[in-house]
Formats: structure tokens, C-alpha cells, sequence
């Protein structure tokens, strides 16, 4: 139990309460403290419509709580995701990923009118780059871009025994240097074969709820 995370998660649905109604749709990302926000939502799905999720384990724990789960294809307007972060730096830009589902939570916070980020302290820094940079890449193109990522100075390690909901696979890159993460977020997904990248600089949220013990 983190007393952190759920705070961050109070704090969350007493922003959000004002905003919604009984045909708003809420964007919800994935994660530990995600998890505590779902239960908290959870205590008021008679005041919305349904959300969209970034991940199948969303999914489920949201369907497990009765929270009807709409396709993004089928939604008009998302009022306002919500979602976790590995780091947080001073200007908002995230790196997230570290359950390899930022593909999906990319696409879901771009298609929201609001991006609200949800953390504990530890989260915070003031440079991005100390947790190691997801990359998801299609299998084929794996060694590609592990070489490409050379090229850029990055380190990247295979995740183990791991596949996406999109069934691909997760590098993860150190010693990147992250001044500029808005630049390095473009340059690598230019890079053939990659998916997207953890870094949320282009998509970055609007607030960021630090949740404290
Ligand atoms: C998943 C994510 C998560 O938001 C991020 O890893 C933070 O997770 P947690 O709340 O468990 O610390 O990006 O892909």
C-alpha cells in the first residue's frame, strides 16, 4: 500500500470531478499508481460514461470494477487522461514506460483534451535520463535499432521475457543525454522499426498531481 500513490489519485478524481459528466469519457493509463486511481474512479462511475484504456491490464481492472472500456476508434472526446510517469522533470516532459505501455498511452493522452500526470516524489527530477528510456520496436527491426541507438550514444538492453500488448518488444536505453527531450523524442522515432518512445515531450501533461505521504 502507498500512501503516495493513492493521494496522488484522491487528488486526481477531486480535479477531474468538476470537469466530467454522464457522457464524458476518461483516459486512463497504466501503471501502480493508475491502479490506485481505477479504485478511486471506480467510487464515482455513476457520474461518467466509460473510459478508454492504454493497456489490457487497465482494461481488465476497470472492467473488474464495472467501468464500461470504449475502443479510441469509437469516441468523439476524451476529457482528460489520466496517467503515471517514471520521471517528471520542471517543465512536465516525462519519461514513461517502465510497463512498456507509452505506444498506447501516447496515442490516448494525444487524443485528450487534458493530460493530467500522476506521481509520487520520488518521480520528480530535475534532468530526464536516469530511468532508462523505453523504446518499443517491431521484432525484426530489434538489432537495427539497438545499432541506430549506439549511434545516438544510448546504451540499449533487450527487456527480457517481454512483449507488448502490440506484441513487440521493449528496448531499454541508458546514458542518453536528455537536455533537449522534445529533439531526442523525434530523432529516435524517426529511427525504421521503432514504434515510440518513452519520452512525453511533444504530449506532455498539462498537471502534474505529486501525491505525499
Ligand atoms: C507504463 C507507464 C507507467 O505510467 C509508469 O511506468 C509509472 O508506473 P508506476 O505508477 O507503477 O510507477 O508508463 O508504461
Amino acid at each position: 500500500m502507498s500512501n503516495s500513490k493513492l493521494n496522488a489519485s484522491i487528488e486526481a478524481i477531486k480535479y477531474i470531478k468538476p470537469k466530467i459528466d454522464f457522457n464524458s469519457v476518461i483516459g486512463v493509463g497504466t501503471g501502480s499508481t493508475v491502479n490506485y486511481f481505477i479504485e478511486e474512479l471506480a467510487k464515482i462511475k455513476h457520474l461518467f460514461k466509460g473510459a478508454v484504456s492504454s493497456s489490457e491490464a487497465s482494461t481488465k481492472l476497470l472492467e473488474n470494477y464495472g467501468i464500461e472500456v470504449f475502443e479510441l476508434n469509437d469516441v468523439d472526446e476524451i476529457i482528460v487522461y489520466v496517467d503515471g510517469a517514471d520521471e517528471v522533470d520542471p517543465s512536465h516532459n516525462l519519461i514513461k514506460g517502465g510497463g512498456g505501455a507509452h505506444t498506447r498511452e501516447k496515442i490516448v493522452a494525444s487524443a485528450s483534451n487534458e493530460f493530467v500526470c500522476i506521481v509520487d516524489e520520488s518521480k520528480l527530477v530535475k534532468v530526464l535520463g536516469n530511468f532508462p528510456l523505453p523504446i518499443e520496436v517491431m521484432i525484426r527491426s530489434r538489432s537495427y535499432v539497438a545499432r541506430e541507438i549506439v549511434k545516438l550514444g544510448g546504451v540499449p538492453e533487450l527487456r527480457q521475457n517481454f512483449f507488448t500488448d502490440q506484441d513487440n518488444q521493449i528496448l531499454d536505453v541508458t546514458n542518453l543525454k536528455m537536455d533537449d527531450p522534445l529533439t531526442l523524442e523525434k530523432n529516435i522515432n524517426l529511427i525504421a522499426g521503432v514504434l515510440d518512445n518513452g519520452i512525453f515531450a511533444k504530449c506532455k501533461p498539462q498537471k502534474v498531481i505529486v501525491g505525499r505521504n
